[in-house]
């Protein structure tokens, strides 16, 4: 392997989308891989980007199994969605560790359990720590509420509503040290309506990212099935 891990700019896969990538990208035309991906899925919160990646799979859009769905909240509507699909899913609380390292250490030990070959941050509300990291590389993707890097951290779309951007979006990139940092993969542009609140925003976006999150997993799959092909993860 020539380059880092996270160093590739995918770009030949992204023309495989037909250029539609920057700005409304196309679910019809993703790169095709096989064999099948084994998913693994970290959420926090309501789930409905969980919820677009099983409908990717239904439609056989996106070769992929989703092997385990994570959670950190007992409470969020992802298991809900797991449930109704039959999708197994495991609630690791970082309420119930003493350490971040420790909470990573769980996780990365479900994920190893269940064969995961991608990891999916899909509304995951927590910090990746270096253990995770390092085992994933370039093999753990994270979706974003803003066109990065503008407006890492919390509440993305407020802080552009607050800078008043005429445009912004969403991005899925790989996770590195650096939050909301690693390289992108795949972004959509949503302009912002006049005087448009945070709610109404955020459907908007988040009609975005129900496409571009399978779109850039079909990527980093192919990426995975091509150039990591001879790599030992397990
Ligand atoms: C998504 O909008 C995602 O971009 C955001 O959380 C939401 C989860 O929605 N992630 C972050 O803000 C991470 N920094 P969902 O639970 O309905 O998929």
């Amino acid at each position: 392997m020539a380059k880092a891990d996270n160093q590739y700019k995918d770009g030949d896969m992204l023309n495989a989308l037909n250029g539609k990538n920057l700005i409304n990208p196309s679910i019809s035309n993703l790169p095709e891989f096989g064999p099948k991906i084994k998913l693994g899925i970290l959420a926090s919160g309501n789930g409905s980007n969980f919820e677009y990646i099983i409908k990717a799979i239904q439609s056989k859009k996106l070769n992929a199994e989703i092997s385990i769905l994570i959670v950190n909240n007992p409470h969020c509507l992802a298991i809900k969605k797991a449930e109704n699909n039959n999708i197994r899913y495991e609630v690791i609380n970082h309420r119930d560790c003493i350490s971040r390292d420790q909470h990573d250490k769980l996780v990365i030990n479900s994920l190893l359990e269940y064969s995961v070959e991608l990891v999916v941050m899909a509304g995951w509300m927590r910090i990746a720590g270096d253990d995770l990291i390092n085992k994933y590389k370039g093999r753990l993707i994270n979706i974003h509420p803003s066109l990065l890097p503008s407006f890492k951290g919390i509440d993305a779309i407020q802080q552009a509503i607050n800078n008043k951007v005429l445009i912004t979006g969403c991005t899925v990139h790989y996770v590195q040290r650096e939050v909301d940092s690693g390289s992108i993969i795949i972004q959509a542009a949503v302009p912002v309506n006049e005087g448009e609140d945070k709610n109404t925003l955020q459907r908007r976006i988040q009609n975005m990212e129900h496409i571009i999150l399978p779109a850039a997993i079909a990527i980093v799959a192919k990426r995975i099935r091509t150039i990591l092909k001879d790599k030992k993860y397990f």
